[in-house]
């Protein structure tokens, strides 16, 4: 069975690429469980949900607040849960969010996993100990840094996952493969159609390698004081168009990908030929949308970004496919850079 290890200064995570999420059983054995989880996955799996209760919240990323925090805070209180007790949180990113924010704060901390339900949650969101909420329309601006004890990624979940959604994952695979993997790259740009409809094997390969580059940046950087930067690529940008273009977070990231890849030409040295098989890639994903945006509403966005450092912030290029270079760039050469492009 394949797996990887996160190794943090806030404890050490299993990741268990290939087991089945029936057999989470295995890993709770006399331990008082309490599932945390979303309305759409409950519909879809309760049945085989491990014994113990459950706790349900909506959907969406207008649930990712301290008030639905507080709400699991009371339930877990009426069920009398203590600290012996174990957390698992069985859904996609904003399941896993919470409930590693929920489970590092309720009573200083209780023992939590994740079972990650969508292709994002599974190759990126699950893993690398990020846990928290939005607040005040400030993505993940309340959390903390801490390590789930395990994250199974069951590609059978994939099968019942929305297209929409599936394509928000492979936007983070690409992004792995641009920012750390070239090998990665050709397999995407020879297997594209395989990973599309989902076959096993080629789901498999390509959840792996993306985990080992992220595994691999945060285990060197797990509180993001350098190269865990290195994974925000094409995101300084992705969130500005989620705000301003209605984009999906993957077509945000898409989007913003293919501008670092120009911003690179130009600041880093990337070759026009690299380039094109950025917009190639994307496009073989059906990723690469026109995305129609005002550039003040983008400045904007941008000097509310939280990854801002006074009047600079850090922007990441890639040298070349797998090579990447954190630039802390003034705001006012970026704004220029955006105005160059509208
Ligand atoms: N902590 C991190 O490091 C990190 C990294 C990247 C993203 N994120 C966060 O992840 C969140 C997005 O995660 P997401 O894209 O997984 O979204 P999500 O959790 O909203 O899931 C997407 C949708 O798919 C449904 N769903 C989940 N699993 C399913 C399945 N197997 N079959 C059918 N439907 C299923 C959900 O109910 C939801 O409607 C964002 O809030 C983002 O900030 C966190
Ligand atoms: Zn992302």
């Amino acid at each position: 069975m394949k797996t990887l290890e996160i190794n943090g200064n806030t404890g050490n995570s299993k990741i268990y690429l290939e087991k089945s999420y029936t057999d989470v059983a295995e890993l709770l054995k006399g331990k008082r469980v309490v599932v945390i989880t979303d309305e759409n996955v409950r519909n879809l799996y309760e049945e085989k949900f491990p014994e113990g209760d459950v706790i349900t919240i909506g959907t969406g990323e207008g649930v990712k607040t301290l008030k639905t925090v507080e709400n699991i805070f009371k339930k877990l209180v009426e069920l009398e849960f203590d600290r012996s007790c174990f957390i698992l949180g069985i859904g996609g990113g904003i399941v896993c969010d919470i409930t590693g924010f929920v489970a590092s704060t309720y009573m200083r901390g209780v023992r939590f996993g994740f079972i990650a339900s969508t292709l994002l949650a599974q190759v990126d969101a699950s893993i690398g100990g990020k846990n928290g909420v939005n607040f005040e329309g400030y993505k993940n601006m309340v959390g903390v840094f801490n390590q789930p004890e395990f994250v199974i990624c069951d590609p059978k979940m994939l099968k019942t996952l929305p297209e929409k959604e599936l394509k928000i994952g492979f936007a983070e695979i690409i992004k792995h493969a641009l920012i750390g993997d070239p090998k990665l790259l050709e397999y995407l740009e020879k297997n594209y159609k395989k990973a599309l409809h989902l076959d096993p094997d080629v789901i498999g390969s390509i959840t792996y390698d993306a985990l080992v580059v992220k595994a691999g940046i945060v285990n060197a950087d797990e509180k993001e004081n350098g190269d865990r930067r290195k994974l925000n690529f094409g995101h300084t940008l992705a969130h500005a168009f989620e705000k301003t273009s209605g984009l999906t977070h993957g077509e945000a990231v898409a989007a913003g990908m293919g501008i670092a890849a120009k911003f690179s030409m130009r600041l880093a040295g990337f070759s026009g030929k690299e380039e094109k098989r950025v917009y190639e890639i994307l496009k073989k994903f059906d990723l690469n949308r026109n995305v129609d945006f005002s550039c003040k509403e983008i400045k904007e966005a941008i000097r509310k970004d939280k990854k801002k450092e006074g009047d600079h912030i850090y922007f990441i290029l890639l040298k070349k496919i797998g090579e990447v270079v954190i630039e802390k760039i003034p705001l006012s050469v970026l704004e220029g850079a955006i105005d160059d492009m509208c």
